[in-house]
């Protein structure tokens, strides 16, 4: 029986399948490489690329594949683009969530993990953000995600499909082996753009807005590693092989940085200046966001353990700076 990996060849899904292996997990792969990469999946894993809004092509791996259990990290998955684009979004995330359901449940696999995003609660008065708080996305990006959500609910309802909804915060860093990394085309989260300009790809960093209202002006966020952040994933699986019910966990690390923090962080891992421009806000931020992830260590013994900024800028740059052009060189872009 195999784990199906959808969206695996992506920046979290393909640390999540390394650390599958790790684990001597029998793992299969879809992805439509519409912003993964074939590179990124290991030679030996069962590879099938193709869309998953496509019915035809789903059904066939899951006739020809023994799966049990399915981690779903296939969505767009950017805020600004959201808001200019949101049918996009629909169109992807929540339709192409449909089908994938909509399969699992024609062939019995009972079980997913699924990638939601801290996207779905929007702006928040108290911090950290437990499970608890009232969901009011900012952005249509966060809205296809409560929506895909309340689909695994209802799914759960009438079919007894269980699901556990890991709702991210900012997802960075990379591979301790420098192996595999975040490769966004075009790439427009902090960490990484702020690593192009040390690496001289960008002139400058344009921090979007200083009028917020925090100490500095500049948005919060909760850094997270991906390792940490995909180790979630392989205990989130055995809870639900053990019988868990269908749940909803925060990943985070507890702690808030500014913008300007961790452009400041990446200039002393890097021993780059990194100019920085004040340009206006980006539609759809809220001001702060910081996870509670006490439910994730309780009941699924969860404990992260690359929690320092430092660190996650470190291996974030230890990539990027070995890999300029990603997986490819430039020239075959
Ligand atoms: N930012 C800049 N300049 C840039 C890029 C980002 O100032 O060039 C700012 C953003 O305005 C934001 C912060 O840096 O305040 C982080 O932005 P990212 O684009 O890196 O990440 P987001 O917080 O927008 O979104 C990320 C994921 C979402 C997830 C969300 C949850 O992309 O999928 O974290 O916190 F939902």
């Amino acid at each position: 029986m195999s784990i199906a990996v959808v969206g695996g060849a992506g920046y979290i899904g393909s640390h999540a399948v390394r650390a599958l292996l790790a684990q001597k997990r029998d793992v299969v792969v879809i992805d439509s490489l519409e912003t993964g990469h074939a590179e990124s999946v290991p030679d030996d894993v069962q590879f099938y690329k193709g869309d998953i809004r496509d019915r035809a092509f789903l059904n066939e791996v899951f006739e020809h594949e023994q799966i049990e259990q399915v981690v779903h990290f296939a969505a767009n998955s950017l805020v600004g683009e959201s808001m200019e684009n949101p049918l996009k979004y629909y169109d992807n995330n929540v339709f192409g969530t449909q089908i994938l359901l909509e399969t699992m449940t024609k062939h019995g696999v009972g079980h997913i993990v699924f990638s939601s995003s801290a996207a779905t609660y929007g702006e928040q008065k108290d911090m950290p953000i437990t499970e608890k708080a009232q969901t009011d996305p900012t952005s249509a990006y966060g809205e296809t995600k409560l929506a895909m959500e309340r689909m695994m609910k209802w799914c759960d309802a009438a079919h007894g499909t269980k699901f556990v909804s890991l709702r991210y915060f900012n997802v960075a860093g990379a591979s301790e082996s420098g192996v595999i990394g975040e490769d966004h085309h075009p790439e427009t989260h902090l960490i990484p753009v702020v690593l192009q300009v040390a690496n001289g790809q960008r002139e400058h960093i344009s921090i979007f807005g200083e009028d917020y209202p925090t100490e500095d002006g500049t948005c919060i966020r909760d850094y997270i590693h991906v390792e940490d952040l995909v180790d979630a994933h392989l205990l989130a699986l055995d809870y639900l092989k053990k019988g868990g019910e269908s749940n909803i966990f925060n990943l985070g690390s507890n702690q808030g940085f500014s913008v300007k923090e961790i452009v400041e962080t990446a200039r002393n891992v890097t021993g780059h200046p990194i100019p920085v421009v004040i340009g206006d806000k980006r539609a759809g931020d809220p001001a702060v966001l910081i996870a509670s992830s006490e439910k994730a260590r309780t009941t699924l013994g969860w404990s992260p353990s690359r929690t320092d900024i430092t660190t996650i800028i470190e291996h974030a740059w230890n990539w990027h700076k070995n890999h300029p052009n990603g997986y490819k060189g430039a020239e075959q872009r």
